[in-house]
């Protein structure tokens, strides 16, 4: 268990911001829903969420830059550090009616993620990390999964919106990672695929084309739970990579040479 006012701040804001999720995740019929781009769908729960969580962040650390979602960057004075936030991490599971998703938020210090949060309203599933002090979900501490057989082991991944840059490849990626692993599953909200490779529900997961919010709490998860994360093509910082491939040390590095081959 980590007891910080950090960590207090961090989880206040986001319990605030999901009761308001919660309640609209009972009205979805009601929701005003809209589109970024072909398949990207935000809706007034994100925008509400987001407003929750800018307002406690800004009051508690006024200082502190943010980048937001649906935002963007809003630079602070303190130019050490940066909030990484995601109102609602699973838009489109949300707005079908499928309970998950997830808030996300990450802190930045200095080009390294020190603390962080992720809450999944529906289960009352809360993961918090601090650098340092270890990874925790619901007070219980986490270690990524054992296996060291990729045919013992499951897989998640995370595909683009309609429209966006990366199909090809990862239809050749999915085909490779499918021969040799024992499942492979997408679940639609990438900061709790980090989230499940930190506490043993996954082996691995993969995604390219992701952003600062999707994964900056949960690659601190992963790391204090004892697991490797890199780029999708093994990069030391998945970040600036835009990419993502995490799990236990043994079998990160085995997904990250397939992911390697494939691409040539
Ligand atoms: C998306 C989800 C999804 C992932 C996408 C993300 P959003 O975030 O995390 O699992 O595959 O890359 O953009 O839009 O629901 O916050
Ligand atoms: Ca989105
Ligand atoms: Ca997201
Ligand atoms: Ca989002």
């Amino acid at each position: 268990m980590i007891v910080s006012p950090l960590m207090t701040v961090m989880v206040d804001a986001v319990r605030k911001a999901a009761r308001g999720l919660k309640r609209d995740f009972g009205e979805i019929e009601n929701l005003q829903v809209s589109r970024k781009g072909p398949g990207d769908f935000v809706t007034a729960a994100d925008r509400k969420a987001e407003a929750t969580l800018r307002e406690a962040l800004m009051k508690a650390r006024p200082g502190y830059g943010l980048v937001m979602e649906e935002s963007g960057v809003i630079e602070g004075q303190d130019k050490t550090h940066t909030w990484h936030v995601d109102p609602l991490d699973g838009t489109t599971n949300f707005l079908h009616g499928v309970p998950h998703f997830c808030i996300s938020v990450g802190l930045e210090r200095e080009g390294t993620i020190v603390a962080s949060v992720i809450y999944e309203p529906i289960k009352d599933e809360l993961y918090i990390a601090e650098r340092g002090k270890g990874a925790f979900l619901n007070n219980k501490r986490l270690r990524v999964a054992g296996r060291q057989d990729l045919a013992d082991s499951l897989a998640l991944y995370g595909s683009p919106y309609l429209g966006r840059g990366s199909h090809p490849r990862l239809l050749k990626e999915l085909a490779a990672v499918m021969a040799v692993t024992g499942g492979v599953r997408q679940t639609g909200s990438a900061a709790l695929d980090l989230a499940a490779v930190a506490c043993g529900r996954a082996d691995l997961y993969w995604e390219r084309d992701i952003k600062t919010w999707d994964m900056a709490a949960g690659l601190l998860l992963v790391r204090e739970a004892g697991g490797f994360a890199t780029s999708a093509d093994g990069g030391a910082d998945p970040m600036t990579a835009g990419s993502v491939a995490c799990g236990n040390e043994v079998l990160q590095r085995e997904l990250v040479a397939i992911l390697r081959k494939v691409g040539g």
